[in-house]
């Protein structure tokens, strides 16, 4: 039976993680993503963008590789994760005259073509143009205006951009890994989709995916996408308050955090201590767990802060109805979702891809694979709506071929 395979890569700071995933094309099965394959490497070459292109090819094929050899199956194309502070996003408005009495597909897409047709400087690129609002002789609110009657539409589109040159070199790092680049998909808006529901973005919520260097913000409200952010901190920031705090070298700092850390200082216990490496090779000391607690706590607790004054700039913190949905590897410490409620006082939660996958989706089911699996997610959708995006599997019998021939490669 032929099967369609879409692939997604995230390019994270700290790790590049690939997923393989199948739709079947079978009708009448309900549409679940199977998740087939899943690798990761560690991110040579990134820093919050491509710094060393030779060193992110290496990782994008050692990530590639590894899902490709889970699955048993090779991929042509990839959906690729896009993030960083170079990210811009704004509505930008367009307005045609109707041409007949209804609503049709083709003034939709016009109003479209009008609402795109911003000039962006030769430096940046269109990444989405996401449509928020149509508008039908001034009334607002309408979600799908084919068919209805009128003589003026208009559409508010938000437009995401990105900086040129750093789409173009994470587009060589995945083409000289051996892979054609099917779409730059905004990292937050890949992670979003595989962690909000559809209720939660119809009565209005925040994702706070909180990366190693930037944290990415994405809000919806009437089921509609309102704001994007990058903010520029992470877990990495937290880190580096350890390393000045306990006086030890980023990796042990890194190792400390993600064992020690809890986020909620109140959650420890006071007498407990914990091992650290000491100043010479083979010494150790002894620091209070609630130490740690303490540094990471502070930080988030200020990350946290700088979040809401984001949220409240844009005028979408009220509007939260359901609140914060926290993912990415640096929400994972004990505590985070309880310090988020007491500095939001809104509901939070914690956001973990699960939900339309199956098969291996336990593989990506921790906050720190919001976006990966959030990328064939989107690839899906993508594949639904132009039927193009996938790379094909024919039969069986290829992917074990593939899988064989890769002992020897
Ligand atoms: N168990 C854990 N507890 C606390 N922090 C953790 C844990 N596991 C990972 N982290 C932190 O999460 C961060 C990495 O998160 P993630 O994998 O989402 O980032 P990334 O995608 O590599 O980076 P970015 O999205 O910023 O480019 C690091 O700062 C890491 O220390
Ligand atoms: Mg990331």
């Amino acid at each position: 039976m032929r099967s369609i395979l879409i692939a997604g890569v995230d390019l994270g700071t700290t790790k590049t993680c690939a997923v393989i995933a199948e739709i079947h094309e079978d009708p009448f099965l309900r549409r679940d993503l199977k998740i087939l394959g899943v690798g990761q490497a560690p991110s040579v070459g990134m820093r919050d963008v491509v710094t060393h292109i030779e060193d992110a090819t290496k990782s994008v094929k050692a990530a590639m590789e590894e899902a490709e050899l889970m699955a048993g199956a090779k991929v042509d194309r990839v959906y690729v994760g896009i993030s960083g502070e170079h990210v811009r996003a704004a509505t930008s408005p367009g307005v045609v005259a109707v041409m007949d009495d209804e609503i049709s597909a083709l003034d939709l897409e016009r109003v479209h073509e009008v609402a795109r047709a911003v000039a962006h400087p030769p430096d940046r690129e269109l990444l989405h143009a996401i449509p928020q609002d149509y508008i039908v002789d001034s009334r607002h609110g309408i979600k799908d205006p084919v068919g209805m009657v009128g003589t003026r539409l208009e559409a508010d589109v938000y437009l995401v951009t990105c900086t040129s040159s750093v789409a173009d070199n994470i587009r060589k790092s995945v083409q000289r890994a051996g892979y054609r680049v099917q779409e730059l998909v905004l990292e937050s808006l890949a992670a979003a989709r595989s962690v909000l529901t559809e209720d939660e973005k119809e009565v209005g919520v925040a994702m706070v995916e909180i990366g190693a260097c930037t944290t990415n913000v994405a809000v919806y409200c009437d089921g509609e996408l309102r704001h994007l952010a990058v903010l520029p901190f992470g877990g990495a920031t937290v880190t580096n308050d350890l390393v000045r705090g306990l006086s030890i070298p980023f990796a042990e700092a890194k190792r400390a955090k993600e064992h020690f850390g809890v986020a909620f200082a109140q959650l420890v216990d006071p007498q407990e201590t914990v091992e650290l490496p000491g100043p010479s090779p083979g010494q150790v000391r002894h620091v209070a767990r609630e130490l740690i607690a303490h540094v990471v706590e502070q930080r988030l607790d200020e990350m946290f802060g700088l979040v809401q004054a984001e949220l409240e700039a844009e005028g979408l913190f009220d509007k939260l109805g359901a609140g914060i949905v926290l993912t990415g590897g640096a929400s994972t410490s004990y505590g985070t979702v309880e310090l988020a409620q007491q500095v939001f006082a809104v509901p939070v939660r914690s956001g973990v891809p699960g939900e339309g996958l199956s098969v291996l989706a336990d593989s990506v089911g921790r906050p720190k694979f919001a976006t990966a699996a959030g990328l064939v997610l989107y690839g899906a959708d993508r594949y639904d709506e132009t039927g193009d995006g996938a790379s094909t599997l024919t039969s069986g019998l290829v992917s074990k071929v593939w899988a064989w021939l890769k002992e020897f490669l």
